[in-house]
């Protein structure tokens, strides 16, 4: 395989929160695997910062621990390995307290870009912003990451935004969304505005309506505490399945750069109108059992046998404006169901006329765009069906599924963080959202939960590995439409 691989500056990198599960499960395997494949300079710097009391031997000694448990051991190659860990460090930092931050400032090299992520909770991001310029440890030119969740209505986002740019500009903050370091999200674009074949059609005149399903088998336990006081619709809805639709949605930037794509974006949030009562689903698992193995209900996983939160969210929305007026989008994501699927569907109109008989099996156009499993894309369209007999029709799928089409190149396709962390140390805002695309994001979101909490309403049941609740097919059914299948 021919290595596309550019290596970014060489940067001092501070993960704050760098002994938490994000970090372990995903910030530093997929730094690790940058760095194997060339793109991380050797003079590279990553230190973690944490409340714990350990030496840098110490700390080393876990991330070596994360790195065997979160790579396939074909990726852990001794002497890379070795070479990684030698350019760790560890600062015992005290978030909200003194301890720590001159031990950090010691640490920081000029001439290097500086990273600062904040892998901890949101309450500390204002902590650390703000220690961060008292110590005088952030240069200008500094970006600092903020994980998600950005807040947890518009007035939280809104203070945040407020706290961080007492310290950064925002061409400094990343705030991240992990779905857009997804290679299928980009490919969306890719298709969309590198193509001359499908822009022409998207829009309200042909397209019937989008689909967009993020389904996951996993269940809420272990985040439990989070999670009941999130549930799907903060989880997920409000961001990942958000930036789906936009994207989706989206005018044609003038250019693939940070502020030409995130105001396009932004357009699409603020074109969402207010969601009507009966267009929106909710749904709490049952418990269940998955591969052979019993498995808890929603209440008993979050241990709150009145809890209202939602664990499946579906609904119906429409883009106010002249490009989407009548062609509605289904939003639906939930945790144990059926199968681990993020997709989105475009579904075309019927032709206008059909010169065919009405039997014969003609059906709409389908383009199915898949971020998980399986990335990649399939068209389906109408042909005759091969052989004698007729003029029967038949749906094929024209099928590009990456790892068929790209081969070995492909089954190596870098994480989403290991993309957006090169993004960062690169400068490139493009994949991150801007502070007022989340504030818009919250803005529509906040009517529909304080309605729900107004109501108390006890959300529908569904099975474990079912579709979610009844009341998501009829949702589609009485539109005279369905959902596509949840399978890979
Ligand atoms: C996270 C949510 O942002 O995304 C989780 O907090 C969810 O609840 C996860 O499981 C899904 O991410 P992915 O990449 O596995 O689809």
């Amino acid at each position: 395989m021919v290595s596309r691989v550019i290596p970014v500056d060489p940067f001092d990198l501070v993960v704050f929160g760098g002994t938490g599960d994000l970090a372990r499960r995903k910030i530093l395997p997929g730094l690790y695997r940058r760095f194997r494949d060339g793109q991380i300079p050797e003079t590279a710097q990553i230190i973690g910062a944490a409340r714990s009391d350990m030496d840098a031997a110490a700390y080393r000694k876990q991330v070596a621990a994360a790195l065997g448990e979160f790579l396939p051991a074909r990726l852990l190659d001794k002497t890379r390995v070795q070479a990684f860990l030698d350019r760790i460090a560890y600062v015992k930092i005290d978030a909200t307290g003194t301890g720590g931050w001159t031990d950090l400032k010691g640490k920081m090299r000029t001439g290097h870009v500086q990273v600062f992520y904040f892998s901890v909770a949101p309450g500390l991001f204002g902590g650390i912003a703000e220690r961060l310029h008292k110590y005088k440890i952030a240069r200008e030119g500094a970006r600092i990451v903020a994980e998600k969740p950005f807040g947890n209505d518009l007035e939280t986002a809104r203070a945040l935004n407020e706290t961080l740019a007492r310290y950064f500009g925002e061409h400094q903050i990343y705030r991240i969304d992990h779905y857009l370091g997804k290679e299928t999200v980009q490919n969306l674009m890719a298709v969309r505005f590198g193509n001359m074949l499908f822009e022409p059609l998207w829009k309200n005149q042909y397209i019937d309506h989008v689909q967009i399903t993020v389904a996951e088998t996993v269940g809420v336990g272990g985040r439990g505490t989070y999670y009941d006081k999130s549930g799907a619709m903060r989880d997920m809805v409000q961001n990942h399945l958000m930036q789906l639709l936009c994207l989706t949605a989206m005018e044609p930037p003038s250019r693939f750069e940070p502020d030409a794509v995130r105001d396009e974006k932004l357009k699409v949030i603020r074109a969402l109108e207010p969601v009507r009562e009966g267009d929106i689903v909710r749904g709490q698992y049952l418990a269940g059992e998955v591969g052979g193995e019993a498995t808890p209900s929603y209440l008993a996983d979050v241990e709150n046998a009145a809890s209202l939160t939602e664990s499946f969210v579906a609904m119906k929305v429409h883009v106010a404006n002249w490009r989407w007026n009548g062609t509605p989008f289904y939003l639906r994501t939930g945790k144990r169901m059926k199968s681990r699927l993020s997709e989105i569907v475009v579904r075309f109109k019927e032709p206008p006329h059909s010169i065919f008989d009405e039997d014969t099996g003609q059906s709409a156009n389908e383009l199915r765009i898949r971020l998980q499993p399986n990335e990649g894309m399939d068209l389906s369209v109408t042909i005759k069906e091969p052989g004698p007999g007729g003029m029967r029709l038949m749906n094929v799928p024209l099928d590009m599924t990456f790892a068929e089409a790209l081969g070995e190149e492909a089954t190596d396709v870098p994480d989403a963080y290991e993309r957006l962390i090169m993004d960062v140390i690169r400068g490139n805002q493009t994949l991150f959202m801007r502070g007022d695309e989340v504030e818009a994001a919250w803005a529509w979101t906040d009517p529909i939960i304080s309605s729900w909490e107004a109501r108390e309403a006890r959300p529908a049941e569904y099975e474990t590995g079912s579709t979610g609740p009844e009341e998501a097919l009829i949702l589609m059914h009485r539109d005279g439409r369905r959902w596509r299948e949840l399978e890979a």
